[in-house]
C-alpha cells in the first residue's frame, strides 16, 4: 500500500545547531605510564602516532562542523593532558579552574590558567577544591543549570563553590560505578534542555533526581556506556561520540540528531573518549 498524500513520517523535531568554541590539546606526548582510573593499564602498548591521528580526525571534524578549535600547548611529561576537558569549566565568561585528584596530573593546572590569563578571559578562578573541570561539570543552558559529578574525583565542596564563581545553580550528582568516574562517562548534554545518560552510573538519589528533573532525557544502556557513547559532544545537531557506540549512534539519529562517528581506540586506553578531549569554551 502507498502512503497516503501528505503523508508525513513520524514527525521528529528539527534540530538546530549552534556554533561552538572549543579547546583541545595535542596527544603529542600521550602514553599510558600509570593507572589511575579502571581503564587504565600500563602494560597495554599504546600507539601514539595512531592517538594523534585519531585526535586530528576530531579535531578536523568539529572545524568541519563550522566550530572553533583553539590549542592547549602540549607540554612533555603530561600524558594524560590530551583530556583538555579536566583543566576547568567555564560559563558566561567566567573560568573556574581545576586542582587534579592525582599527582601525576597536577601540573596541567597552571597550563589552564595560563591559557585563559593570556586569552584575556574576564574572570579566572583557580579552584580552592579538587575538581576535574568539564570532565565533572556541565551546562544546561535553557534552565541556565549546572550538573556536577561527584564520588570518585570532584570533591563536593567544589560544587559550592562553583556555584558561587559562576553564579548558577549547581545540581550535584553521585558517581558511583569506578568505569564512570567522571560525570561526562555518564550524562551528557544534548540540546539547550535535553540531556543523555546511563542511569546506573548514578547513586540512587541522584537517579531520582535525574528522572524527576529531567523526564524527557534519553536514558542510554549499558553498552551505550562501556563503549564511551556518554562521552559525546553535541552542538544541539551533530553528535561527535565514538564509533563504537553503535546502538546510541541508532537511537540518536531516530530522533533527528545528525551522530557524527570517531575512532578513539588509543584514547580509550587511557578511559577518555571524545569529549574527554574537549573543553567547551562558553565565554
Ligand atoms: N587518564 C585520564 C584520567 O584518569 C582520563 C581523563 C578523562 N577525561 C574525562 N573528561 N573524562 O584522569
Amino acid at each position: 500500500m502507498s502512503p497516503a498524500v501528505g503523508y508525513q513520517p513520524a514527525a521528529v523535531p528539527a534540530r538546530v545547531a549552534t556554533p561552538r568554541t572549543y579547546l583541545m590539546c595535542r596527544p603529542t606526548y600521550f602514553t599510558v605510564t600509570y593507572a589511575i582510573n579502571a581503564w587504565m593499564d600500563p602494560a597495554i602498548g599504546v600507539d601514539t602516532e595512531l592517538a594523534i591521528a585519531q585526535w586530528d580526525q576530531l579535531r578536523r571534524t568539529y572545524e568541519l562542523l563550522g566550530h572553533t578549535v583553539h590549542l592547549l600547548p602540549e607540554r612533555p611529561g603530561l600524558p594524560d593532558m590530551v583530556f583538555a576537558a579536566n583543566g576547568g569549566f567555564s560559563v558566561g565568561g567566567v573560568f573556574y579552574g581545576a586542582r587534579f585528584t592525582f599527582p601525576q596530573r597536577a601540573d596541567e593546572r597552571p597550563a589552564h590558567l595560563d591559557w585563559y590569563e593570556r586569552h584575556g578571559w574576564p574572570a579566572v578562578r583557580p579552584g580552592t577544591f579538587t575538581n576535574e573541570g568539564e570532565g565533572d561539570f556541565t551546562y544546561l543552558p535553557g534552565p541556565d543549570l549546572v550538573l556536577a559529578g561527584y564520588g570518585f574525583r570532584t570533591d563536593r565542596r567544589a560544587h559550592t563553590e562553583a556555584a558561587a564563581v559562576l553564579g548558577r545553580e549547581v545540581v550535584s550528582l553521585e558517581l558511583v560505578d569506578p568505569r564512570f568516574y567522571h560525570l561526562d562517562t555518564a550524562l551528557f548534554v544534548l540540546d539547550d534542555e535535553t540531556i543523555c545518560y546511563y542511569p546506573a552510573a548514578f547513586g540512587a538519589q541522584s537517579q531520582d533526581l535525574l528522572a524527576r528533573r529531567f523526564p524527557n532525557a534519553l536514558v542510554a544502556t549499558e553498552a551505550d556506556a562501556l563503549a564511551f557513547g556518554l562521552n559525546a559532544v553535541s552542538d544541539g545537531r551533530h553528535v561527535v561520540l565514538s564509533a563504537s557506540a553503535i546502538d546510541l549512534i541508532d537511537r540518536l539519529a531516530g530522533l533527528g540528531y545528525q551522530p557524527v562517528p570517531v575512532a578513539d581506540s588509543e584514547l580509550r586506553k587511557a578511559g577518555g573518549s571524545a569529549k574527554c578531549c574537549t573543553a567547551e569554551l562558553r565565554r
